[in-house]
């Protein structure tokens, strides 16, 4: 009774600032699973099609912005028939917000990443293209900006951490590998990916959000490499999960595996993982909560799809399979939230896109493509760098392949949500 006292309360006094969430009108939230499924309050089954638009690199700001407005990016996306976005952030974001540190406002942040000449430019930039910002609008406000063009056009926001340190991901040896490297602080990780979720309540679009990018093998420099395998993964995983759902009971909340996030293998199929731990979907309280994810970079894959198949099957995908010949004890929706290839006119013909697409096609899967981002305000040491795989071109006004979009994504689009 107080409770709800309370939030009528709370309803009250923000009703008239943030648009309501629709259970009855799109997005259909909260998603919820059944079986193999996503589906939304309607009960009718959501596939995802999307894209990767990162957010965690050393600005800690959406990409691209200083080239195109929110509403530009969003468009192009929508254009395809896409109808989610993979959003990254990094836990220094939120750390940031806690320590109430002096780099949140835009003026700061690209100051801080990209210098005090480069870093004023680019904010006048980001400025004309997006005049509903100014110089001191937070990062935080950014993000905010981004999810409600999402729900203006109906794309679903899916919020992923992708790293503590706000840098590019991932490699073995970059500190923010496994769980207690020297740059992933277990608390401040689950920190920020409860204040996420609680904070993205008033993103109507947001109806999902991931544990962590491509856990790996952290490398012999790292404090915790003899961690690194299932028996450590087990509790943090849990432990964050139990987080994100007491901060907000309605995103999905997915789960990725070892080894960059390839092989969840022992996951689904419910093997010991150590110490008598069993993944039991069954045995969660948010048990309709929970997706697989998994990502592929298999690029010169030169065989067979029915073998590239069989791969990703024995590597996790299982979950998808409910028949009675299934390898898997867990049965749940696995979404493929990276896979990519350079975005020329010939590589979408290479075995490997079409494999993907062939396989999750096959077995109606949801799916992100890596990346939206034509460039990057900076990269590994290189301001403006030019990302080839990028859906957009440098400067994101336009395909950077029209043949790649026409020849793989749009048709991979239209297969899926058909
Ligand atoms: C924040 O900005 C200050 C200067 O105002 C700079 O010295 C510091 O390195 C920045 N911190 C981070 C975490 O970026
Ligand atoms: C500043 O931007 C220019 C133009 O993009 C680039 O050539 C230069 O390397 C940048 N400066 C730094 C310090 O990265
Ligand atoms: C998965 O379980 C099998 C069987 O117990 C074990 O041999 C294998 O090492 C496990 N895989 C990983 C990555 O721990
Ligand atoms: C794939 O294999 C075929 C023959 O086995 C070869 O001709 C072709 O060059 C290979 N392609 C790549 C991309 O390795
Ligand atoms: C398997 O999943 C499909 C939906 O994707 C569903 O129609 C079917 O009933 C499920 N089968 C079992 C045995 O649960």
């Amino acid at each position: 009774m107080l409770c709800v006292l309370a939030l009528g309360v709370a309803y009250l006094a923000l009703s008239t600032a943030l648009p309501s969430r629709r259970q009855d009108g799109w997005p259909y939230a909260p998603f919820a699973t059944s079986g193999r499924d996503i589906v939304n309050s309607q009960g009718e089954v959501v596939t995802y099609a999307g894209v990767n638009w990162n957010g965690h690199g050393e600005t800690m700001l959406p990409e691209g912005l200083q080239y195109q407005s929110i509403e530009s990016t969003v468009t192009k996306i929508k254009s395809t028939g896409m109808n989610v976005i993979r959003l990254t952030y990094a836990i220094e974001m939120i750390d940031d917000i806690y320590d109430n540190g002096p780099n949140q406002s835009l003026e700061s942040t690209l100051i801080n990443a990209l210098g005090s000449q480069n870093g004023s430019t680019v904010l006048q930039q980001v400025l004309a293209n997006n005049p509903q910002f100014t110089a001191g609008t937070t990062r935080l406000e950014v993000f905010d900006a981004v999810a409600a063009e999402c729900n203006t056009q109906q794309i679903y926001v899916h919020l992923d951490n992708h790293m503590s340190k706000a840098e590019w991901c991932c490699s073995v040896g970059d500190a923010n590998a496994w769980f207690g490297d020297t740059d992933f602080n277990i608390q401040n990780w689950r920190r920020g990916l409860a204040y996420m979720a609680d904070h993205a309540k008033s993103w109507p679009a947001y109806v999902s959000t991931a544990l962590r990018n491509e856990l790996r093998d952290p490398g012999p420099n790292s404090p915790v490499q003899a961690n690194y395998g299932w028996q450590d993964w087990y509790p943090n995983v849990v432990a964050a999960a139990d987080g994100i759902n007491a901060a907000n009971a309605d995103p999905l909340i997915f789960f990725s595996g070892l080894n960059f996030d390839t092989d969840l293998r022992n996951v689904t199929r419910g093997i010991d993982l150590g110490g008598g731990q069993i993944f039991d979907i069954g045995s969660f309280s948010y048990s309709n909560k929970i997706v697989f994810e998994l990502h592929n970079y298999n690029n010169n894959y030169n065989g067979s799809c029915a073998d590239f198949g069989s791969g990703l099957y024995n590597n996790g995908w299982d979950a998808m399979d409910n028949s009675s010949t299934t390898t898997a004890k867990n049965i749940a929706p696995v979404v493929m939230t990276e896979f990519g290839f350079p975005q020329d006119d010939t590589t979408d013909q290479n075995p490997y896109p079409n494999c993907i697409k062939e396989y999750l096609t096959g077995i109606r899967a949801g799916w992100m493509q890596w990346v939206i981002s034509g460039s990057y305000y900076t990269r590994q040491g290189t301001q403006d760098y030019e990302e080839t795989w990028g859906l957009l071109n440098h400067d994101w006004s336009d395909w950077r392949s029209q043949a790649a979009i026409d020849g793989f994504t749009k048709p991979f689009v239209e297969a899926t949500l058909s």
